[in-house]
């Protein structure tokens, strides 16, 4: 059985850049991907107009974008009863599979252990309100927490920079040990922002229209890359 975890590349502490493909021209999927082959994880959203108001993409688009994509996949599942789904998004090749915290009707550690299984990393996403103390102890299971930094559902919404002290404190749990977790943050990440949450500590940047809404998603990559290096930023 392959059971995924962090490696040291992974844990490098570079910032990494997610484009979300929400932004991207649904009808040129395959261009959408290579515009975007310098990123460092190509994110993802599965949406299943229940646990989100919107609908997206399921397994079979994923699995085709997948086959294209230079870059590793990080899925972000915004969909009900993410036990019964997760797996085969791990399945198909994922890099990670991160499933939303409220739509676990079970105990997330399960799903955990059935992604990891699957051959992906396994990421635990919270929606802005929830929060981080009730999932601390089931997070040691998991290798990437994703905190949204606007409510799930819709790609250009504002940035809400309430929900940093989250970060922070994830950061915090991650550099005193008790946590082994990549600290991913999702909405309204752009370049006004980009360096408040890089303060705050998170190691993954998932950026939508910021990328996608560029004339040059290349270099937008680059440019937020930059402004998430300490030293450059
Ligand atoms: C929102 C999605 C995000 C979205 C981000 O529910 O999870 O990944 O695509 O888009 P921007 O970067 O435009 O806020
Ligand atoms: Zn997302």
């Amino acid at each position: 059985m392959i059971t995924a975890h962090l490696d040291s590349d992974d844990v490098a502490r570079t910032p990494m850049i997610a484009p979300s493909l929400l932004s991207a021209d649904f009808a040129r999927l395959a261009d959408e991907v290579a515009r975007v082959a310098d990123a460092d994880w190509l994110h993802v959203d599965v949406m299943d107009a229940h646990f989100v108001p919107n609908l997206t993409l399921g397994r079979p688009v994923v699995e085709a974008i997948h086959a294209v994509s230079p870059v590793p996949l990080d899925c972000h599942l915004m969909i009900e009863a993410p036990e019964r789904w997760a797996p085969g998004y791990a399945e198909l090749g994922s890099r990670n599979v991160t499933v939303h915290a409220e739509a676990c009707t079970g105990d997330p550690r399960d799903v955990a252990r059935d992604i990891r299984a699957a051959g992906a990393l396994a990421g635990l996403a919270l929606k802005p309100g929830t929060p981080l103390e009730r999932y601390e102890e089931v997070l040691r299971d998991f290798d990437t927490l994703l905190v949204m930094t606007v409510e799930p559902g819709f790609g250009g919404q504002a940035f809400m920079a309430e929900v940093l002290p989250k970060v922070r404190r994830a950061r915090e749990l991650v550099d005193t040990g008790h946590l082994q977790v990549l600290v991913e943050v999702d909405g309204g990440i752009n370049a006004d922002t980009i360096a408040q949450a890089a303060e705050a500590g998170a190691d993954v940047f998932v950026a939508g229209s910021a990328v996608y809404g560029a004339d040059d998603p290349s270099r937008a990559i680059a440019a937020l890359r930059d402004l998430a290096t300490p030293a450059a930023g």
